[in-house]
């Protein structure tokens, strides 16, 4: 069986960052879910869809044209052709995805494409469910979670370097909102699994936790 390793935490926790250097150290594949609710939502807003048209939303999440490209160690997201993987990073985009992310036709929709990823040589699979929904039998859980005002500091820095404006005031109230969504939804909310391994990333270096990760792993196999 191919082995998976799961990485779900609330926004800006670091997941993205942490993972695609932890796929990096361990040469296995790269799931970022997060951007296929982001890719849906976008595409939605782009096709006149409410977010409130269930069965157009289905529709799309079903049909959905995304691609993903492995380019100089990062991934493009391509939708119908068109390159957008740093347009789908704004906060409005983020938003989109976490109101699409609450239907449950939609999260059934986007559980195949997911699963597709699970390929040898390994999985490292970011985002709110893949420990306790997508990939329940993953060998390695980890929840990584920080305070939201570090959260909103990193996301800020994150913003700033692809050139969009956001104010640190804003960015703190946006995450709280997000996190109440996402953690409160009826459907696949975001938590801790059971067997997960709960990192609180607010004092560590980036280095320090894919470290601790993959000191986890190691005592795995
Ligand atoms: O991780 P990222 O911020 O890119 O995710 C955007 C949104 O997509 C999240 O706020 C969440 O609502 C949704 N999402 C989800 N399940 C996942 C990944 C993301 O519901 N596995």
């Amino acid at each position: 069986m191919t082995p998976i390793l799961t990485i779900d935490g609330p926004v800006s926790s670091g997941k993205g960052t942490v993972a695609r250097r932890v796929a990096i150290r361990l040469g296995w594949h790269l799931l970022d879910s997060g951007a296929l609710y982001r890719v849906l939502g976008y595409h939605a807003r782009n096709q006149g869809v409410a977010l409130d048209d269930e069965p157009a939303l289905i529709a799309l999440a079903q049909d959905l044209p995304v691609r993903f490209v492995e380019q100089q160690g990062n991934t493009a997201v391509i939708l119908a052709g068109e390159d957008v993987s740093n347009i789908i990073r704004q906060e409005s985009v983020g938003e989109l995805a976490s109101q699409v992310a609450v239907l449950q036709p939609v999260r059934d929709a986007l559980l195949a494409r997911q699963r597709v990823f699970a390929e040898s040589p390994g999985l490292v699979a970011d985002g709110r469910d893949m420990g306790t929904v997508v990939f329940t039998s993953a060998p390695l859980k980890i929840y990584l979670t920080a305070s939201a005002e570090e959260r909103a500091r990193r996301r800020f820095e994150q913003l700033k370097e692809k050139g969009f404006g956001a104010t640190l005031a804003t960015l703190v109230e946006d995450i709280r909102t997000r996190d109440d969504r996402d953690m409160n939804r009826e459907v696949a909310p975001l938590r801790p699994a059971d067997d997960a391994v709960v990192i609180d990333s607010t004092t560590l270096t980036v280095d320090e936790v894919v470290n601790r990760i993959l000191d986890e792993a190691a005592a795995r196999q």
